[in-house]
């Protein structure tokens, strides 16, 4: 399949849904602190985007995820299942990750969340992370390749002695939800597809405090560090423009 270039009419559908991700995560500001279970997230999400929204949350039924939103805990790289049994502690590190079609369109955005007191080390990865994906969405605009980014993304992380997972990676959006191309969040400069105006993609890299290797557990979803060390993950959704990138799933609190 080709990459698609999104017209004018579908750029505005995809800034509909991307606002309507992003202001799920944006509710999810008050609530998530020590007590609340994973189950709890998932419902919140879930009741917002059906009923307030009038949206369809993305996840939900597909390829047979049972829930309508990831909940990656500490050692959880991605793809976190809601449950009830999970509890959230003081210390704890949680990505939630929102996918939501508003008129056909996807919107794909996730964050961090420290629950209560950070333990060591917990925010600066959390940081990091953030500041990777931040680097690789500077970079984007035509002419600039998928390489260009991956390196950007593998070279902050790499400094700070943190490694890139290789397995799982970011990707095209649109009426489908993941699309070509494959966004990878390592590689090299001057390598790979460039970007052309009117693409859009995600940019979701996933960083770990130890190794980058990854296991899928026996539920089919749940990927987690093979050495169970902790892993951070941010996401947006990205618009190529005519000289560099609009932010789909931007929040209030960014600076873009
Ligand atoms: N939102 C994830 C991504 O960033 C995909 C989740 S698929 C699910 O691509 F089935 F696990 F929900
Ligand atoms: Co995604
Ligand atoms: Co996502």
């Amino acid at each position: 399949m080709q990459v698609s270039i999104k017209t004018p009419e579908e750029i505005e559908k995809m800034r509909v849904a991307g606002r309507l991700a992003a202001e799920v995560l944006e509710l999810l500001d008050e609530h998530i602190k020590p007590g609340i279970t994973t189950e709890d997230i998932n419902r919140i999400c879930h009741d917002h985007i059906v009923n307030v929204q009038k949206a369809i949350p993305a996840p939900l039924n597909y390829k047979g995820f049972p829930k309508s939103v990831c909940t990656s805990v500490n050692h959880v790289i991605c793809h976190g299942i809601p449950t009830e049994k999970k509890v959230l502690k003081d210390g704890d590190i949680i990505n939630v990750d929102v996918t939501v079609i508003k008129d056909e369109y996807h919107g794909d955005t996730s964050k961090m969340w420290v629950v209560g007191k950070p333990k060591p080390g917990t925010e600066r990865l959390i940081k990091i992370t953030q500041e990777c994906l931040y680097k690789g969405i500077e970079l984007v605009k035509p002419g600039t390749k998928l390489g260009d980014i991956g390196h950007v993304i593998q070279q902050h992380a790499e400094k700070h002695r943190y490694s890139v997972v290789r397995d799982y990676c970011g990707h095209g959006i649109g009426k489908v939800f993941h699309e070509e191309p494959q966004v990878m969040h390592y590689g090299k400069p001057d390598t790979g597809m460039e970007l052309q105006e009117g693409m859009t993609f995600t940019i979701e890299p996933m960083i770990n405090q130890g190794k980058f290797q990854t296991k899928l557990l026996p539920d089919g979803w749940t990927v987690v560090t093979k050495d169970h060390k902790l892993s951070a993950q941010w996401e947006h959704t990205i618009l190529v423009t005519a000289d560099g990138y609009e932010v789909l799933t931007k929040r209030s609190e960014e600076p873009f």
